[in-house]
């Protein structure tokens, strides 16, 4: 399959049974002879020879980190671009992301800075990175004062699916890349509840890149509808911090989305029969939606991580499935939506 994006760099999103047609791909786009295959030591045992192996008519060069958020640190970063620099890569050159979404912020960021930008090739590897990280430009890498605080809008050149990766692809990262999916759902009644319940197809990955890519052309700089991405993250980014990361960022955005439901049917009013739509869409993530904190504890951490916001904290809130919208609230009309 295959979707264009139009943001400020144009490129292709394409799919296909394995990485045989890597090379072909990227010498559309690219130019340099070099390429840098960065990936993280779980995928890179299961994928990395293959990737190298398809990459014929290139010199490749390899870097290779511990899996995992902790990883996506400036030592990473500084450590391909050290990899870079010493094998004289120039801006045709490229780097290729082979992993998750940590692999594709962290190379993406330094494909974005090595030498004020080279060619960037996204091959993500997990459900998530497939629909949502690896496309729209956003890379970064944490601080130890937060995640994603030193990162650059920098759009890839290519978005090469492989769909082989998905056989390796733990259960727990199928449900996390799922939570997503179903925000997606929500977000666009695009993607059925048949089509959910189908799980991981190339239908339902490029059903939700195509929402992405649509919002992405609207906002790429996310100064506005770019927000309605966040569906769920609010409280859900407070839920992953309070169960210190043992729940996955897409079961946090479940039992986030499950507030929303709730706020919004309370703040609009909606009908039993919008609430239950809204209810029965949620259960397809195959994640308990339930908070398993007290509300108060997960209102208070969310206000914490989004200190800087004037005012309140924004929710993406629903008028209905398909109908986003943005809302400031101060925490005690947050508080009181959510009894
Ligand atoms: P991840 O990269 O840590 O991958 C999850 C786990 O799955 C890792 O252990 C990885 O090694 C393993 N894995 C990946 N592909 C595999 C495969 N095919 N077979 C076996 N194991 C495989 O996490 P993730 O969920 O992919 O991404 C999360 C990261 O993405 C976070 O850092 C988040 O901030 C970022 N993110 C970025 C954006 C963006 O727009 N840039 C959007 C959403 C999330
Ligand atoms: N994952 C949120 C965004 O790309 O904006």
């Amino acid at each position: 399959m295959k979707l264009t994006v139009n943001a400020t760099k144009k490129y292709d999103i394409v799919s296909f049974p394995s990485f045989d047609r890597l090379a072909e791909e990227i010498k559309k786009k690219v130019r340099g002879k070099n390429v840098l295959i960065v990936s993280d030591d779980n995928v890179a045992p299961l994928y990395m020879k293959k990737t190298i192996d398809a990459l014929t008519g290139f010199s490749v060069f390899t870097f290779v980190f511990p899996t995992g958020e902790k990883s996506k640190n400036v030592d990473t970063y500084l450590k391909i671009i050290g990899v870079l620099a010493e094998r004289g890569f120039v801006r045709q050159d490229c780097v290729v992301a082979l992993g998750g979404g940590v692999v594709g912020d962290a190379a993406g960021f330094a494909a974005a800075t090595y030498m004020r930008g080279i060619s960037f090739v996204q091959c993500p590897t997990s459900f998530l990175a497939m629909i949502d990280s690896s496309v729209g430009g956003k890379t970064a890498v944490d601080l130890p004062q937060g995640k994603n605080l030193l990162g650059a809008f920098y759009q890839p050149d290519l978005v090469y699916i492989a769909m082989e990766t998905l056989r390796t692809l733990p259960e727990r990262e199928i449900r996390c890349g799922m939570g997503e999916a179903v925000k997606y759902a929500f977000l666009s009644d695009s993607i059925s509840p048949d089509l959910l319940k189908k799980g991981v197809t190339e239908e339902l990955i490029f059903k939700c890149l195509k929402i992405k890519a649509d919002v992405v052309e609207k906002d790429e700089f996310d100064k506005g509808a770019r927000a309605f991405l966040n569906l769920g993250h609010t409280l859900g980014h407070a839920v992953e911090k309070l169960s210190d990361f043992s729940l996955s960022h897409g079961e946090c955005v479940v039992k986030g989305l499950s507030k929303i439901i709730d706020m919004s049917a309370k703040k609009y009013s909606l009908s039993k029969e919008k609430k239950q739509r809204m209810v029965s869409l949620l259960a397809l993530s195959g994640t308990e939606p339930d908070l398993p904190f007290d509300l108060s504890e997960v209102l208070r951490e969310t206000v914490h991580d989004k200190k800087r916001e004037e005012g309140g904290v924004n929710f993406v809130l629903l008028k209905d499935v398909g109908e986003p919208t943005s809302v400031l609230l101060t925490v005690e009309e947050a508080e009181a939506l959510l009894q």
